[in-house]
């Protein structure tokens, strides 16, 4: 029996094509469009996908690799846009909380990210990363990374392509984030459910404003970051 279950999601075939190449006894399924592939790498049974971009997508696709394989934890990989003024591009995110900046239900009362659970009205609703998984990935990244180049905090996620510098400075402000992306705690929100443990890494592509000249490339080389990073992670445990 493998020791670890790990269900690694990225929404991109360029976050998670060069894990699938690690894979041993590599075997592919699709289902309603997901991408799924399954092998080896070392003693963990690795289950990778490509979900697609967006909150639903990520969402469908956890919530069908947790009922059809039970992973013991659950990462999400990619790049993001760095909305912090202490990200450079290039750097890595460790998610400690996810929040949805696109969930608002403000006229009726609610603060904007709150999702109507729990008695709070005036606080986002926040999904947290799990803390040994945290402690992993800092330990192997710093043992690979320059340390300036790691950062933990907010990331937050929607359905939507940031590239303006007001609505970054906003995301920024009110979830006190450093990264935006697109899936991230819709993951977050169904691991959570299914009482699985989770965490998002995220290497920054951009600086979310509105500089996309070179979007497609940046991605494909940024992804690699963040797959090098759960390379050594599997690597290790
Ligand atoms: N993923 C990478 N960059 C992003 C951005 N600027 N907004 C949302 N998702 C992203």
């Amino acid at each position: 029996m493998p020791t670890n279950k790990i269900a690694i999601i990225g929404a991109m075939e360029c976050e998670i094509s060069s894990i699938k190449q690690e894979l041993k006894d590599l075997k592919e399924i699709v289902y309603a469009d997901l991408q799924i592939y399954t092998g080896n790498i070392k003693d963990n049974f690795i289950i990778l996908s490509r979900s697609g971009v967006g909150k639903v997508n990520a969402a469908l696709n956890t919530q069908y690799i947790i009922d059809t394989f039970k992973p013991n934890m659950v990462i999400n990989i990619g790049v993001a846009g760095g909305v912090d003024k202490c990200l450079n591009i290039g750097d890595i995110v460790i998610g400690t909380n996810l929040v949805q900046h696109d969930f608002d239900i403000t006229p009726l009362g609610y603060a904007k990210g709150c999702m109507c659970i729990g008695k709070d009205k005036s606080k986002p609703t926040k999904y947290y990363c799990d803390n040994n998984l945290i402690e992993k990935f800092q330990n192997i990244l710093e043992e690979n990374v320059p340390k300036n180049k790691i950062h933990q905090g907010v990331i937050a996620s929607g359905d939507q392509f940031i590239a303006d510098r007001d609505v970054k400075k906003e995301i920024n402000e009110s979830f006190d984030a450093l990264a935006v992306e697109m899936e991230g705690c819709a993951i977050a929100q169904v691991a959570t459910r299914n009482k699985i443990p989770f965490i998002v890494i995220r290497a920054i592509s951009d600086l979310a404003d509105g500089d996309m000249s070179n979007a497609h490339a940046e991605f494909e080389k940024y992804s690699q970051v963040s797959s090098q990073a759960i390379k050594l992670f599997v690597d290790t445990i």
